[in-house]
């Protein structure tokens, strides 16, 4: 295994002071077991991808990227309605930000690892591929900035490169993790703009707006893993690798409806019941996963629904006692700690889906 720390471009940037660094960055910059996370990998074994055996449909997959439809798409324009930030309900402005900032966080990380597997790459095909993709996930940082900037909190993108804390995947966990994040993506973008097209009333930020025509991004990076996957059907076949997926998806999912229900202002705001929405997102994504996972979580099972509000709230417990502090705080973490470990293993023991992927993966946006 080869474990590399990434020494990326914005390592340049001067390291700011303490004291300049914004709570937004700082926020950024935290990475707890919910927090969006930065990767790094073995960049050598992904440069040794050969996409020959899907060589007919990754060309046209890069011609598409290399056309960048979005180009001109992220950018302010007389649509961005101006946003009362001074006036906004407190709760609404923290869990807003929390939103943005998370969003933020999850677009760069994409960002410093695709950008990282271009700079390290030899490999023509995988560098190509991962060129576009920093692309897109540096405007996407860069737009959701703005809209940080707007409010006087920008994240410093320099800094958090350094101080953000990097977990290190190997190359076949970060497909699975990163497929699954671009998927998911998508479809809480979708999901969120199709809501706030029929109630435009609770439309709360502009950048809502710009979400129809940012998912598609989202969505052919998911093709991008998906196809690679589809190089060496070693990577999603047999046992070991169905337990891994079987473990990403309960993870990725879990943890999508534990943050989101911790924005019940925002999601009130957005005229969006937050059961329903993660039903919406967490479904959409899982039909799309069958393009390439042999499996698929049963999220008709009532045991699914119960599990993840059992992990809630052990989660919620958790950081309650972890803010108490003291001996109090640590017998009730060691209680919330064993908790959620059982409602996990619980939700991981799930019975689920099994079917074979088709031959060719590739799907369009259809939501
Ligand atoms: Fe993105
Ligand atoms: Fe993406």
């Amino acid at each position: 295994m080869n474990v590399q720390s990434p020494a990326l471009e914005a390592t340049a940037v001067r390291e700011p002071a303490k004291r300049d660094i914004s709570e937004s960055t700082q926020r950024a910059a935290t990475t707890t077991l919910l927090d969006p996370r930065f990767y790094t990998t073995d960049f050598d074994e992904m440069d040794r991808i050969d996409v020959t055996p899907v060589r007919a449909e990754w060309d046209e997959m890069l011609a598409k990227m290399k056309a960048d439809p979005n180009k001109t798409h992220f950018k302010k324009d007389e649509t961005w309605d101006p946003v009362d930030w001074d006036g906004m309900e407190p709760e609404l402005k923290k869990e807003l930000t929390d939103f943005l900032v998370s969003s933020l966080t999850a677009e760069f990380s994409g960002c410093v690892l695709y950008k990282e597997m271009k700079r390290r790459g030899n490999n023509p095909d995988i560098c190509e591929l991962f060129n576009y993709m920093a692309r897109d996930e540096a405007r996407h940082a860069g737009f959701i900035n703005d809209a940080l900037r707007e409010a006087g909190i920008a994240v410093n993108l320099g800094f958090l490169t350094k101080a953000k804390k990097y977990t290190y995947f190997r190359p076949k966990f970060i497909y699975y993790a990163t497929y699954l994040s671009e998927k998911i993506g998508y479809a809480r973008y979708i999901t969120i703009y199709r809501h706030l097209e029929k109630h435009p009333e609770h439309r709360i930020h502009p950048i809502f707006k710009w979400f129809e025509k940012w998912c598609n991004d989202e969505f052919s990076h998911g093709e991008a893993f998906a196809l690679l996957m589809k190089t060496d059907p070693k990577l999603t076949n047999g046992f070991v690798n169905k337990l891994w997926i079987r473990f990403f998806l309960v993870a990725v999912f879990s943890v999508m409806c534990i943050r989101d229900h911790a924005r019940p202002a925002f999601h009130k705001a957005l005229g969006i019941d937050i059961d329903w929405y993660d039903r919406e997102v967490l479904q959409k994504t899982s039909d799309i996963s069958r393009q390439i996972f042999p499996i698929t979580i049963d999220l008709q099972n009532p045991r699914w629904e119960r599990g993840v509000t059992r992990l809630r709230h052990a989660s919620n417990d958790m950081a309650h006692a972890r803010a108490r502090g003291g001996i109090g705080g640590m017998l009730g973490r060691i209680s919330a700690g064993t908790r959620a470990g059982l409602a996990f293993a619980s939700l991981y023991l799930m019975p689920v889906k099994h079917h074979t992927p088709p031959a060719d993966p590739r799907m369009e946006p259809s939501y």
